[in-house]
């Protein structure tokens, strides 16, 4: 006898959204935010077919050992810093993320970072809330116009665009690097000129970090870049913690070798450094940058999307539109959908 394979989701999301699975499958969702142990987290997996996860899970061989049955683990997130996709393709089991519908929620947030900190809001805010402000003084709270200066971009994926895209309403010229050089058709799209990450770094006056965080990437921005930088610049990161070496980072804001910045991610969150939070020159946001109500939706419906069409249901039936492995899944000869049959779950 067989019965409907079984789906964990692992955080509280859009339960609408998550009932398109249920034709098909038997859903379990977390009703709470829960921060799971390695051992939780291993015990899970062990018991569905499939797992949507966010970034707190933490998914490599030690959480998979026993999760003989898991197929897919589609994440909450267009980055996947959280998968161990070399763990996974071994075991056979699928993988996918959340490209593309958050790009413009993303650059909008990376806007209004860069605009945010280089005008003082936060610290301006705080000082309001405080009760301070008994006067209004011309040469109070004075910040730094964007309009017209040189912007550079770290990393020039799809969010990198649509965050160079936005650069024109500023009248701003736009640097980019990037692993690889775009093709003109973009470059002339996105008005962005391509140079060399230390040009990028001398020459920038607001410079936003949007590179996805791997071995290579870690610490990309550390003391030594830092010293490269102007120190009017304003650094913006979006992309995720551990790119930027925070102690660094916060060292430079104190002693006056970088004007401001403002960070949406950060090295080993949630904890945030002490050094920064001392700091009235960073505008910081507890990674947010995709928390809009639409984009949140599309996120847990593209993740859904991914597992249907692994089980050979929904639009994309037997082709999960954002496999991040799939040549490991070719390697393991892993199909879509699985031809094996589900056990009984009592
Ligand atoms: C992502 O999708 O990678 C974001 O950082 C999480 O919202």
């Amino acid at each position: 006898m067989t019965s409907k394979p079984s789906v964990w989701v692992s955080r509280p999301t859009f339960p609408d959204v998550v009932a398109r699975l249920e034709p098909h499958f038997h859903v379990s969702a977390e009703p709470e935010e829960t921060k799971f142990t390695s051992a939780e987290l291993a015990a899970k997996l062990a018991g569905c077919d499939a797992a949507i996860v966010g970034l707190k899970e933490r998914v490599g061989a030690t959480e998979l050992a026993a999760a003989k049955r898991l197929r897919i683990v589609a994440n909450l997130a267009v980055g996947y810093d959280n998968l161990d996709l070399a763990a996974l393709g071994a075991a056979g089991i699928a993988a996918s993320n959340t490209a593309d519908v958050l790009n413009e929620s993303v650059a909008d947030y990376a806007w209004a970072l860069l605009l945010g900190a280089s005008r003082r809001m936060g610290a301006a805010e705080r000082w309001l809330r405080a009760g301070k402000w008994h006067a209004t003084e011309f040469k109070g709270w004075l910040g730094t116009d964007v309009r017209g200066r040189t912007l550079g971009i770290l990393g020039m994926g799809r969010i990198g665009q649509a965050i160079a895209r936005r650069a024109q309403g500023f009248g701003m010229p736009v640097l980019y690097h990037n692993r690889s050089r775009l093709p003109e058709a973009t470059e002339r799209e996105c008005r962005a000129s391509y140079v060399g990450k230390a040009t990028l770094l001398r020459e920038s006056d607001c410079i936003m970090l949007v590179l996805p965080l791997t071995p290579e990437t870690r610490h990309a921005i550390g003391a030594a870049e830092l010293a490269q930088m102007k120190s009017t610049a304003v650094l913006v990161n979006v992309a995720r913690g551990g790119i930027v070496d925070d102690a660094a980072l916060a060292a430079a804001l104190r002693e006056g070798r970088l004007a401001a910045a403002g960070l949406d991610v950060f090295e080993g969150e949630p904890r945030v450094h002490p050094d920064l939070l001392a700091l009235d020159n960073v505008l910081l946001s507890p990674h947010i940058a995709s928390a809009t109500t639409d984009t949140r939706r599309a996120m847990t419906s593209v993740a859904v999307d991914n597992v249907l069409a692994f089980f050979g249901h929904g639009p994309h039936a037997g082709h999960p539109p954002n496999l991040l492995n799939p040549e490991a899944l070719a390697a393991a000869g892993v199909t879509f959908p699985p031809l094996h049959h589900f056990p009984t779950h009592q």
